[in-house]
């Protein structure tokens, strides 16, 4: 069995209240898989409280970030600096396509990935396709195509697998691609059992304690 990493990106959904109610719920139905890592990314203002709930109630799921500054610190405002997302954080997604189109650059993502690693946070690189630079010591690759997000249209599993096979014989060191674009707990077996595929990146269907507790015991 190869490891493998759910991913969650609640992106800009839950107060904290209705967090609360997603993870009293997740923690009772949620079945920890020894071969898969599980990771919630709320967001921001969230993710002391999701990694306190986290640690208080020892689930075994990590948190993550949708963002990092590209600054170490100073004056950004609006901005927060990897190390201090480090104190909670053990993911940062980077350069996810909405990001992207508010005006990321590819040199904001190589900056952003060097501060993730400078304060131990693994990033999860986001790409459209196989022809998106993808910095130096990432590890994490997210294959989204565009078109699949959000939309109830996933990618075919081949040719999912065709680009993360693509991504991982062009760059040396990644560990693992993941597959996202309305992944579901009814189809995340097939982009899992997918040769080049070690994992989803979730949006809708992690905002459902059910659905997403689902896709882990799917998957
Ligand atoms: P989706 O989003 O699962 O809602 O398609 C995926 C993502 O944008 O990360």
């Amino acid at each position: 069995m190869k490891d493998l990493l759910i991913v969650a990106n609640w992106k800009e959904n839950k107060t904290w209240e209705e967090a609360l109610d997603f993870l009293s719920e997740f923690s009772k139905i949620y079945e920890p898989k020894p071969n898969v890592k599980v990771a919630i990314c709320p967001p921001y203002l969230l993710v002391p409280e999701v990694s306190n709930y986290v640690r208080t109630n020892n689930l075994s799921i990590d948190v993550g970030v949708q963002n990092l500054s590209k600054f170490d610190e100073g004056a950004h405002t609006g901005e927060v600096s990897a190390r201090e997302a480090a104190e909670f954080a053990r993911f940062a997604i980077i350069g996810h396509s909405e990001r992207r189109a508010l005006g990321e650059t590819d040199s904001d993502v190589k900056m952003k990935v060097e501060m993730a690693i400078k304060y131990n946070i693994e990033p999860i690189v986001c790409v459209v396709n196989e022809n998106v630079p993808i910095p130096s010591g990432t590890k994490i690759v997210a294959y989204e195509p565009i078109e699949a997000i959000g939309t109830g249209n996933p990618d075919t599993p081949e040719n999912a697998d065709r680009v993360a096979s693509a991504i991982k014989s062009k760059y040396q060191g990644i560990m693992h691609v993941l597959y996202g674009g309305s992944v579901t707990s009814e189809n995340v077996r097939r982009f899992t059992q997918m040769q080049n595929i070690d994992g989803v990146l979730v949006g809708g269907a992690s905002l459902d304690p059910k659905e997403f507790s689902a896709i882990v015991k799917q998957c």
